[in-house]
């Protein structure tokens, strides 16, 4: 009998990697993703950009591709200078602006000095992101969020470093609508947010602020 049940567990164990590939939901969630390197240039010039920024709401159901995502990403809050300093101000230079991205097939945070995503979440949150269900349709959703411990505080109160966040997230933001728009992908700034969705979803800590979702698609026209 014993030796009928450890026969058992032992088949189990065999064939428990075949079941985690073929329903990655039991296995251990999304995996870190190394992006693609940066595009060296686009092909647009800043005016044209500027020219036809706009926000886009119609997603087609086309996957974004990583070449977009990582140019985006890397537009967005990415290093671009010696001693990690990034295209997007902050400040004091002090990086306290994490990039999520979430997708159908789980969520990331972008670790922009080693320009991967790194797993953050299993798959289904895009859809709860915020009531906006236009959200939800885009093939990606990137998610700002501010961490209120590295706000630096020596001079400023807690509202003063909050709109600091804000600003840096703007710019943030702009930097993904005119890459988005160099390489044809549509993006919105949304502001209602559901913060205790993300919250849980992404598993943020007390200074975590959900501030922004700026969902990435290929527009449909
Ligand atoms: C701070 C901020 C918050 C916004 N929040 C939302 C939002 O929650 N939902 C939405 O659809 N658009 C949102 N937008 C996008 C604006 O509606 C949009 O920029 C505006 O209508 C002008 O259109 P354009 O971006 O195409 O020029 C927001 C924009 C900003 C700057």
């Amino acid at each position: 009998m014993e030796r009928t049940h450890a026969r058992w567990i032992r088949r189990i164990a065999m064939s428990l990697p075949i079941i985690l590939l073929a329903f990655p939901a039991f296995g251990a969630g999304p995996q870190d993703i190394a992006l693609p390197k940066r595009p060296a240039s686009v092909q647009s010039d800043l005016v044209s950009a500027l020219e036809k920024r706009k926000s886009v709401r119609d997603y087609r159901s086309e996957k974004l591709g990583t070449q977009d995502l990582s140019a985006i990403l890397w537009a967005a809050n990415g290093v671009n200078r010696d001693y990690g300093r990034r295209t997007a101000p902050a400040a004091f230079g002090n990086d306290y602006l994490e990039i999520y991205v979430v997708s159908d097939e789980g969520a990331w945070r972008y670790d922009a000095m080693a320009h991967r995503l790194t797993a953050a979440a299993p798959a289904g949150l895009k859809e709860r992101l915020t009531s906006q269900r236009f959200v939800g349709r885009a093939s990606h959703v990137l998610v700002l969020v501010a961490d209120s411990g590295k706000i630096p505080g020596l001079f400023a109160g807690s509202e003063d470093r909050l709109r600091w966040a804000h600003a840096t997230a703007g710019a943030i933001a702009q930097n993904v609508y005119l890459m988005g728009t160099a390489r044809g992908v549509g993006t919105c700034l949304v502001a209602g947010i559901d913060e205790g969705a993300i919250r849980k979803g992404l598993n943020l800590s007390n200074t975590a602020i959900p501030l922004y979702v700026m969902p990435l698609g290929y527009e449909e026209k």
